[in-house]
């Protein structure tokens, strides 16, 4: 299906508003696919009737769903699996030390699609006996709502199961009715889900020992992740570590955050550097 220049600025500018998201222009057929459940909902069979449908404001929350359904959702449990290693291996026995005297540990999963990222964070915990008894938290958010009932409801296909854990992983984790596998309570509880925009104010509940937001900046454009880039900053412990998507990277010339040398996606905030550092052309 063609896209017209003009219902491709109209596309292209709603979910930036909405999301801070880019659609290059190189990735403009991706549009009609990705909408064309939404075509089917509201009964209209082109971008340019949808187009027509947004011009008429009736319909107040059409912005949010067209966005929704633009968005990349893609996830699945343990993905990269080496960098949850190097959490298993390296950041959280530093946090078990580091947080001993509160016996407290909060996570914040920003960008976590339908809770597979989170539940992979719950599924490590739970197998380390030293968190036993201590206050963990996940904070789980993402900007799309259909993706935040998923994650809520943590029943997974058997495609979806599949993706990245192990049969023993599954049979302990998981408890399945119909082909249709649901994650055990405890890992639930764990987790607290919210429907949130990464570049408005951070969830309560931080300051967060450990902030995954992997795979959601690499949509963004430059200023866009420095605005991301302070509200990682504002969320995170003056000590805690983020980290980020492979290929990933925070603009260096903020300041904010550097790199952990040799560990996948590990930033964490440079010591002393506050907010105010930035330059006023990128503040939110
Ligand atoms: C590709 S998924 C990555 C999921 C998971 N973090 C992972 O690595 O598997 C990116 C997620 O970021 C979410 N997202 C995109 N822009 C966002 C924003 N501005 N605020 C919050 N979430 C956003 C999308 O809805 C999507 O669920």
């Amino acid at each position: 299906m063609e896209v017209s220049d003009a219902a491709y600025d109209v596309i292209r500018d709603l979910l930036f508003a909405h999301s801070g998201q880019e659609i290059l222009p190189s990735r403009r057929w991706r549009i009609p696919t990705a909408l064309s459940g939404l075509f089917r909902e509201l009964g209209i069979d082109n971008l340019d009737q949808l187009v027509c449908l947004l011009s008429t404001g009736r319909d107040a929350e059409l912005p949010q769903r067209v966005a929704e359904a633009l968005l990349n959702n893609e996830t699945y449990f343990f993905r990269d699996r080496n960098y949850f290693d190097n959490l298993s291996q390296r950041v959280l026995p530093a946090l078990a030390v580091h947080r001993a005297a509160t016996r407290e540990l909060r996570i914040w999963s920003a960008g976590c699609s339908t809770g597979q990222e989170p539940l992979s964070l719950a599924m490590l915990l739970a197998g380390q006996p030293r968190w036993h008894g201590w206050r963990v938290s996940i904070c789980a958010t993402d900007l799309s709502s259909r993706a935040i009932k998923a994650a809520r409801r943590a029943t997974y296909s058997q495609f979806e199961i599949q993706r990245g854990i192990s049969v023993t992983e599954m049979l302990t984790f998981f408890s399945e009715q119909k082909n249709r596998w649901t994650a055990r309570g405890d890992l639930r509880r764990l987790i607290r889900f919210e429907q949130r925009n990464l570049l408005d104010t951070p969830p309560a509940g931080g300051p967060f020992d450990l902030i995954l937001c992997r795979n959601v900046l690499l949509y963004f454009d430059r200023q866009t992740r420095s605005r991301a880039a302070r509200r990682l900053h504002e969320a995170i412990a003056p000590d805690g570590w983020l980290m980020l998507g492979a290929g990933e990277l925070l603009p260096e010339e903020d300041g904010l955050f550097c790199p952990e040398p040799g560990n996948h996606g590990l930033v964490r905030p440079r010591p002393g550097c506050g907010v105010s550092r930035l330059p006023a052309a990128s503040a939110a």
